[in-house]
C-alpha cells in the first residue's frame, strides 16, 4: 500500500505508525484517517504483531481535525458522509494501541491519543479541544472520553474553554500514562510496546476488551464480562505454559494460542 500521509513499519512484534504531514502539523483529514486506519487494522490483523504505536513528530502529534478541509461543508454533508466515522475502526482495533505525544495534541489529536490504551507523552507534550473556539465541539469522543478518563469537572473547563495544557498537568489529571524527556519518547514507547507485544495475544485481547467494557457498562456488566473473559482464557496453550512456566520456575514460551 501507498501511504501519503503516514509513515508505518513492523519492528519485531511491534506495528508503528508515524502521522506525517509536517506541513498541516499532522492535522487529520479524511485521507489520514483513511490510512491510520487501514494501517492500525491490518497490524490488528497480522498474528505476529502484539502491540502497535501511534505517533506523530516532536512538534506535533496532531493538530486537530483538518479545519481546511471541514470549514466549507454542511451539516448534511458531514452526516450523509459519516466525516470520520471510520475512526471507530481505530478505536474497535483490539491489539493494544500506545500513543507516544510530543508538541501538539489538540483537538482530534488530543481525542486520537484518548482511543489509544496507552498515552505516553514527551515533556513538551500539549493537550487541549479548542474546537469552542472554532464553533464546534469535539467529534471524534472528546467529551465522552474525557469525563470517563478525567471525570465530569476537569473535562467540562478543557472542552468549555479550551484551554491547552501542558505534560505535567495532564499527567496530574490523568490524560497521560507518564511523561517523559521528549529524548526518550521514541525509546520509551518502543519498550512498553516489546513488553506488552511480548505477552500471549489472547491474554492481551481479553485484556483489552475487559477494560473498554469498563468504560462502557455498569459495574455489574462488567464483571461478568471479566469472569468469562477469565474462565475462556483457561482453554489457551498461553495459560496452560504460562502456569507451568511459574511451576517449574523458568521463563514462558508462549505461541499466542
Ligand atoms: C488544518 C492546520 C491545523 C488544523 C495547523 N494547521 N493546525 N491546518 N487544520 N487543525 C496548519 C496551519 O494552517 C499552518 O499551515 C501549519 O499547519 C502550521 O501551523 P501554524 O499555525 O503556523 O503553527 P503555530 O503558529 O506553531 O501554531 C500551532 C497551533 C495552531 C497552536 C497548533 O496551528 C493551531 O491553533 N491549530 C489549530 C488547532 C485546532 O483548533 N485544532 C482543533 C481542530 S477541530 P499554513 O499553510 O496555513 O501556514 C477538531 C475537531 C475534531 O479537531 C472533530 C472531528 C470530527
Amino acid at each position: 500500500v501507498e501511504y501519503e500521509t503516514i509513515r508505518v513499519e513492523q519492528r519485531g512484534r511491534v506495528g508503528w505508525i508515524t502521522l506525517d504531514r509536517p506541513e498541516a502539523l499532522n492535522a487529520l483529514n479524511t485521507r489520514s484517517m483513511t490510512e491510520v486506519v487501514a494501517a492500525a487494522t491490518a497490524f490488528d490483523d497480522a498474528p505476529d504483531v502484539g502491540a502497535i504505536v501511534v505517533t506523530g513528530s516532536e512538534k506535533a502529534f496532531a493538530a486537530g481535525a483538518d479545519i481546511k478541509e471541514m470549514e466549507g461543508k454542511s451539516g448534511l454533508e458531514m452526516s450523509l458522509s459519516d466525516h470520520f466515522g471510520a475512526w471507530g475502526r481505530f478505536a474497535a482495533v483490539r491489539t493494544p494501541v500506545i500513543a507516544a505525544v510530543s508538541g501538539y495534541a489538540l483537538g482530534g489529536g488530543c481525542e486520537l491519543a484518548l482511543m489509544c490504551d496507552i498515552i505516553l507523552a514527551s515533556d513538551r507534550a500539549k493537550f487541549g479541544q479548542p474546537e469552542i473556539q472554532l464553533g464546534v465541539i469535539p467529534g471524534m469522543g472528546g467529551t465522552q472520553r474525557l469525563v470517563r478518563a478525567l471525570g465530569y469537572y476537569k473535562a467540562a473547563e478543557l472542552v468549555l474553554t479550551g484551554r491547552m495544557i501542558d505534560a505535567g498537568e495532564a499527567e496530574r489529571v490523568g490524560l497521560v500514562s507518564r511523561v517523559v524527556p521528549a529524548a526518550d519518547l521514541l525509546n520509551e514507547a518502543d519498550a512498553v510496546a516489546r513488553t506488552i507485544a511480548e505477552k500471549p495475544l489472547p491474554a492481551l485481547y481479553a485484556a483489552k476488551a475487559a477494560l473498554d467494557v469498563a468504560l462502557e457498562s455498569t459495574l455489574a456488566e462488567g464483571l461478568r464480562f471479566e469472569r468469562q473473559a477469565f474462565f475462556a482464557l483457561f482453554d489457551t496453550a498461553d495459560q496452560k505454559e504460562g502456569m507451568a512456566a511459574f511451576r517449574e520456575k523458568r521463563p514462558p514460551n508462549f505461541t499466542n494460542r
